[in-house]
C-alpha cells in the first residue's frame, strides 16, 4: 500500500451519483469508503467497484458517532451525495402539518446529512483536502422544500470554504440538473416530465452519473486547489 494513498468518503455512495463519484475516485487511486443507510446496497456496490463501506444514517447524530471508529482517521476527500427529494411520489402537502413534514424531511435528507457528517469528520480532514457537496438546479428554481434545502447547501459551501480555506481545503458544490440512472426518481420519471426536462437542455439529453463524477474528479484533484466556495451547475445548459 502506497504511503500517500488518499482516503475518500462518499456519503450516498451505494447508488447513483455517489457511486459514480466513488468509481472516479477509485480510478484516481484513492481508497474509498461508501456510506448510506442500507447495508445490502452498500455491500453489493462496494464489492462491485472495489470500495469499503460503512452503514449509518447521515442525519442521525448517534448513528454518525457510532460509525466514526469505522471511518478513516485521515480523510482527503469527503463527498456528500446522500440526499434526495422526499416529496417525489408523495401526495402534495396541503395541511400545515403535512407542509411542516415535507420541509423538515427535505431539510433532514439534504442539509443535516451534509452538515452533521462534515462536523463529525472536520478534525480528520487532511490539509489540502476536498469537500464536495451536491446541490441541485432546483436551488434556484423555487422547488418548495427540496429547492430550499439545496439552496442551503449553497450557503453552507460558502461558509465552509471560508472556515477551511487557510488549511488549503477546498469546498465546492456541484448542482446537477436531470441525472438518470439513479434511485432519485424511484420507479422512474413520468415520460412527459422527462421530455420537458430534456427539451430544456441545450444538448437535448439527460445527464448521467458519470457527468457528475467527471467534474467531482477534477474538483478532488490537486490541480483544483484554487477553486473554492463555488457552485458548479451541471445541467446540459438547461439553466444558462
Ligand atoms: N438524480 C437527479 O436528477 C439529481 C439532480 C440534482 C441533484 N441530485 C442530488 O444528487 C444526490 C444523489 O442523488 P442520486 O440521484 O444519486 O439518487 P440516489 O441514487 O437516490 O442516491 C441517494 C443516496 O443517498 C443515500 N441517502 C439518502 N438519505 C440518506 C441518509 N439520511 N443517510 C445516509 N445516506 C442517505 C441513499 O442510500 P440509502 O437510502 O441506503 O441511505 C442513496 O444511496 C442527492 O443529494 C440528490 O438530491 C440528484
Amino acid at each position: 500500500m502506497s504511503l500517500d494513498l488518499k482516503n475518500s468518503v462518499v456519503t450516498g455512495g451505494g447508488t447513483g451519483i455517489g457511486k459514480a463519484i466513488a468509481q472516479e475516485l477509485l480510478a484516481m487511486g484513492h481508497r474509498v469508503v461508501l456510506t448510506g443507510r442500507r447495508p445490502d446496497v452498500l455491500e453489493k456496490a462496494a464489492r462491485e467497484i472495489g470500495a469499503d463501506w460503512v452503514a449509518f444514517d447521515a442525519a442521525e447524530p448517534d448513528e454518525i458517532t457510532a460509525a466514526l471508529p469505522n471511518l478513516p482517521e485521515r480523510i482527503d476527500v469527503l463527498v456528500h451525495s446522500a440526499g434526495g427529494n422526499p416529496d417525489l411520489g408523495a401526495q402534495p402537502a396541503r395541511t400545515l402539518t403535512e407542509i411542516k413534514e415535507s420541509w423538515t424531511a427535505n431539510f433532514t435528507a439534504n442539509v443535516l446529512t451534509t452538515v452533521l457528517v462534515t462536523e463529525a469528520l472536520r478534525d480528520r480532514l487532511a490539509d489540502n483536502g476536498r469537500l464536495i457537496g451536491i446541490g441541485s438546479i432546483a436551488a434556484r428554481r423555487g422547488a418548495s422544500g427540496y429547492g430550499a434545502a439545496k439552496a442551503a447547501i449553497e450557503t453552507w459551501t460558502s461558509q465552509m470554504a471560508g472556515e477551511l480555506g487557510e488549511r488549503g481545503i477546498t469546498v465546492n458544490t456541484i448542482a446537477p440538473g436531470l441525472i438518470e440512472e439513479t434511485e432519485f426518481f424511484g420507479p422512474g420519471l413520468p415520460t412527459e416530465r422527462r421530455a420537458v426536462l430534456i427539451a430544456e437542455t441545450a444538448n437535448k439529453r439527460a445527464g448521467r452519473p458519470e457527468d457528475v463524477a467527471a467534474l467531482a474528479g477534477f474538483l478532488a484533484s490537486e490541480r483544483a486547489g484554487h477553486l473554492t466556495g463555488q457552485i458548479f451547475p451541471l445541467n446540459g445548459g438547461a439553466s444558462r
